[in-house]
């Protein structure tokens, strides 16, 4: 299937389930410190889902499966700083637009739309005033993104086969990361081995690389820790596609390539986990139960450890095993390394859900039964979090199920995390990111 039939089966699916227009502004690059020196532009992904290029400052109205795509020929004092770019009509022939107009135009086309808020602060602005409403996830809004969502959940061939390079990519960046880590002295070595490979496919990171020591600061986005022999280096990078597809993948080994026997231990723990999680995967399968799942392995896991006391399923229902794996199981993977994740929980959580107040629970976010096509990540974690451990009042209400002195031996293992991309099939599942062992002995050599 070309791009231009991709496309075309992806808005007359659309059409099947809406009776009104639809509009989706790709939106503006943001400027860094000055107007002309941005940050690299990145269309909106539902546009990137219909229109397929990264156009900056175009928008397309769908309507019964015909595309009118709206963007301006840049000026001709551009070519000196940008060259030749092609023109809106051959873009238009690109992507297979019915018809082709001038941006402004677009304001007269906009009676009775429906739209998607964009994440651009300027684009959005302008969406408001060219409705003349407020474009928010209510109303005719809703319907549009309850509609899309339901389109890119179930992944189509092209779809599949930018999520599938962009896996191919990524095993690579954390095989030349573990690779790096042999000689490297900071984590931004290791960082950069890994980017690198990303770049080097001509494609860009699909969310902040988080390659740190300090595994249990969830989001780390600091990159100046020095290495040292007893450390874990905990690397979730994934890559993006040109066209805008992503991967998300974790792995965690030791800096001198050798696991302390508490480590691997807590190691074997969350690798059972995501073991019986990938396992469990298959369609109809509701995707909080496997969420549950990996709690009960870790729990069970950190009893048989001594760090826990009690049964599993009593420290699960208390979410004691919240105080060490804090998040959900996992989420959807698509565009957006947390796909559609813009929508709230409108793609995450099956309509009529909603997200649960329990701690162990308020941070999944995919709450729907399984169908095939859909990719998911499976990313089970143990980490010590000192505000979560180290709250008098965490230590009061789980005072008779943590044995803290057993914790205090496993001082060790700051953060662990092991997370791969599963397409889910007709059959079970297929692991996309499967050519990444998660066998600590293969990451030691
Ligand atoms: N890389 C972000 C996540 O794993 O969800
Ligand atoms: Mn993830
Ligand atoms: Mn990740």
């Amino acid at each position: 299937m070309t791009l231009i039939d991709t496309l075309r089966d992806r808005r007359q699916k659309l059409a099947k389930l809406i009776d009104f227009p639809a509009i989706l502004w790709s939106g503006k690059s943001t400027p860094r410190n000055f107007a002309a020196n941005t940050f690299p532009f990145r269309a909106s992904s539902h546009f990137l889902y219909f229109a397929g290029l990264n156009l900056e400052n175009a928008a397309i109205r769908l309507e019964n499966g015909n595309l009118e795509l709206f963007m301006d020929d840049p000026p001709s004092s551009n070519t000196l700083w940008h060259g030749e770019i092609p023109k809106r009509e051959e873009i238009a022939e690109r992507i297979g637009a019915d018809s082709v107009y001038p941006f402004a135009k677009l304001r007269q086309s906009i009676y009775k739309s429906a739209t998607l808020p964009v994440q651009n602060i300027v684009t959005r602005q302008q969406q408001d005033k060219w409705l003349q409403r407020k474009a928010s996830l209510e109303g005719v809004d809703l319907k549009l993104a309850s509609a899309i969502a339901q389109l890119r959940l179930i992944h189509d061939k092209g779809a599949i086969a930018e999520i599938k390079q962009a896996a191919n990519v990524t095993v690579k960046a954390h095989l030349a990361g573990i690779e790096a880590t042999k000689s490297a002295k900071t984590e931004a070595e290791v960082r950069s081995a890994m980017e690198q490979v990303i770049l080097a496919h001509n494609m860009t990171c699909a969310y902040s690389s988080i390659v740190t020591v300090r595994g249990e600061v969830l989001h780390n986005n600091h990159y100046d820790n020095k290495l040292s022999a007893g450390d874990l280096l905990l690397a979730d990078v994934g890559a993006e596609t040109t066209n805008g597809w992503a991967s998300d993948v974790t792995r965690t080994w030791a800096v001198s390539g050798k696991f302390s026997p508490t480590q691997k231990d807590i190691y074997d723990v969350v690798l059972a986990a995501h073991d019986a999680c990938i396992a469990a995967i298959a369609p109809d399968v509701e995707y909080q139960e496997i969420h549950l799942l990996a709690a009960s392995i870790i729990a069970q896991g950190l009893v048989n450890l001594g760090i826990l006391r009690g049964n599993p399923e009593d420290l699960v229902a208390m979410d004691a095993h919240a105080l060490f794996f804090p998040h959900g199981v996992g989420h959807l993977l698509g565009l957006d390394v947390h796909d559609m994740e813009d929508l709230g929980d409108v793609a995450g959580y099956e309509a009529g859900r909603k997200r649960s107040d329990r701690f162990g629970l308020c941070y999944l976010r995919l709450n729907r039964p399984l169908r095939p096509k859909m990719v998911v990540t499976i990313e089970p974690g143990f980490y010590q979090v000192p505000a979560i451990l180290n709250n008098s009042e965490t230590r009061t209400k789980y005072k008779d199920v943590v044995n803290w002195q057993q914790l205090d031996n496993f001082a060790d293992v700051r953060g662990i995390r092991i997370e791969d991309d599963v397409l889910v099939t007709a059959q079970g599942s297929e692991v996309l990111t499967a050519q990444l062992s998660t066998n600590i002995n293969e990451f030691a050599s």
